[in-house]
């Protein structure tokens, strides 16, 4: 139910414009249940298209449902000539990755064949963005893209695509753990927006693009990419102190930490911590790690300090550039990589949408002039 009266809520923040069955998020308690499950559980022990799966049946599938589902979305892995050309003419432009998938993404009608359900474009959206990140990556290297693999499942295929060789299982288990804690959160702006376009029944792929530019900014698609910078301009444990006090000192902010919605340590954040301690413990920078895990409880002591009552936090940030950076990806496909997970949410929340039915239309309230008289061009000076 929404306000009502004419009342002004900057940002909406607070009113409930839509019911969902897909993602919970409580603040206070830091949780977040994701289609009936905590993260916690979910992540970590379901495969990415389990979870996919899961949001846009609302049950967990049974052994066929799942082999023929995965099957399904491996087949619509290829995409367009006239997708690639694009992207290497968007590559020698060196544009961002983000701008690469928003154009990228816009192109999949190409393939969109007449009279195709809403669940085979939505299987096809998902399936291809990888393959679209991935040969833009290639491409902005000087490298010629990598066919998909349809024997691979989507976090499996994702690695695969991006440096030509099979990833070893516990990269995979690491991206997969990352995909599902990310694919849903409450009505963030990104969703909001795929939620608006759809209720106006427009299509899926116009709904994703939306989307996609709504999580290109920087303060919704996030900056993991700093709080990383953080941890390697730190060094060393002993730095840790005296270099976020320098920070603090001068005003700035801690970048990994505090939230909107989040008052106690971000529940992804304990799940992604988690998943990258068993990632680097199985062979990759266990001294990051360590690195980091001492920032992060530096971080928190100096906070309350500088902040006192404040209640910042380690968000999601933190450990998704922990984790992404030990799978080997660069800082530029931070966000990209955030997007093929979260528009396996945004194609649910469109689902549900559809079947609200209901046109998203709030009231402005008009601030301007009432009573200007009109002049002519010749009398204007
Ligand atoms: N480091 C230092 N101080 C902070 C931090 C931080 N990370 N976060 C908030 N504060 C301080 C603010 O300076 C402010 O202090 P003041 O009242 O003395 O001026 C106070 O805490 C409240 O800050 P707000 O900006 O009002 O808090 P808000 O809830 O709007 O901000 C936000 C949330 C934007 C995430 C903020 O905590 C921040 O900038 N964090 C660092 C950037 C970051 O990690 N972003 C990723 C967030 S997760 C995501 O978006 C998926």
């Amino acid at each position: 139910m929404s306000t009502k009266n004419g009342q002004f809520i900057p940002g909406l923040q607070g009113v409930v414009a839509a019911e969902t069955n897909l993602s919970s998020v409580d603040g206070q308690k830091g949780e977040l249940i994701i289609a009936g499950f905590p993260v916690e559980v979910l992540a970590g022990s379901a495969g990415h298209e389990e979870v996919i799966y899961l949001l846009w049946h609302d049950h967990l599938p049974n052994r066929a449902e799942l082999e023929g589902f995965k099957e399904e979305m491996a087949a619509e892995r290829p995409i367009a000539p006239a997708t690639i050309e694009l992207l290497r003419t968007a590559a020698a432009e060196k544009r961002p990755v983000m701008d690469a998938l928003r154009m990228g993404a816009a192109t999949l009608d190409l393939q969109r064949e007449q009279g195709a359900s809403d669940e085979q474009t939505a299987l096809a959206i998902v399936a291809r963005l990888p393959v679209i990140v991935a040969a833009y990556w290639r491409l902005r290297q000087g490298q010629e893209p990598v066919a998909p693999r349809l024997d691979l499942g989507q976090a499996a295929n994702y690695l695969y695509m991006l440096t030509g060789e099979e990833a070893d299982p516990a990269m995979v288990r690491g991206l997969e753990t990352y995909l599902n804690t990310v694919i849903d959160h409450g009505l963030n702006a990104s969703t909001f927006a795929a939620r608006v376009i759809v209720a106006t029944q427009s299509d899926l792929v116009s709904a994703v693009v939306g989307a996609i530019g709504a999580l290109k900014g920087p303060i919704h698609g996030g900056a993991p990419g700093p709080a990383l910078d953080m941890v390697f301009a730190i060094g060393s444990p002993e730095n840790a102190e005296p270099y976020m006090r320098m920070l603090l000192e001068r005003g700035e902010r801690l970048m990994g930490f505090g939230h909107r919605v989040y008052k106690v340590r971000d529940p992804r954040a304990e799940v992604l911590s988690k998943a990258a301690e068993k990632m680097f413990t199985g062979g990759g920078d266990m001294a990051l790690y360590t690195l980091a895990r001492h920032v992060e409880d530096t971080a928190v002591v100096l906070l309350e300090e500088y902040k006192p009552g404040r209640q910042l936090q380690t968000n999601v940030e933190f450990y998704t550039a922990l984790l992404l950076h030990g799978l080997g990806l660069s800082t530029e496909l931070f966000t990209p990589t955030f997007a093929l997970s979260r528009a396996a949410g945004w194609l649910a929340h469109c689902f549900e949408q559809q079947r609200d039915g209901r046109i998203i239309r709030p009231d402005s309230r008009y601030r301007g002039e009432m009573n200007r008289s009109w002049q002519p061009m010749a009398e204007r000076i």
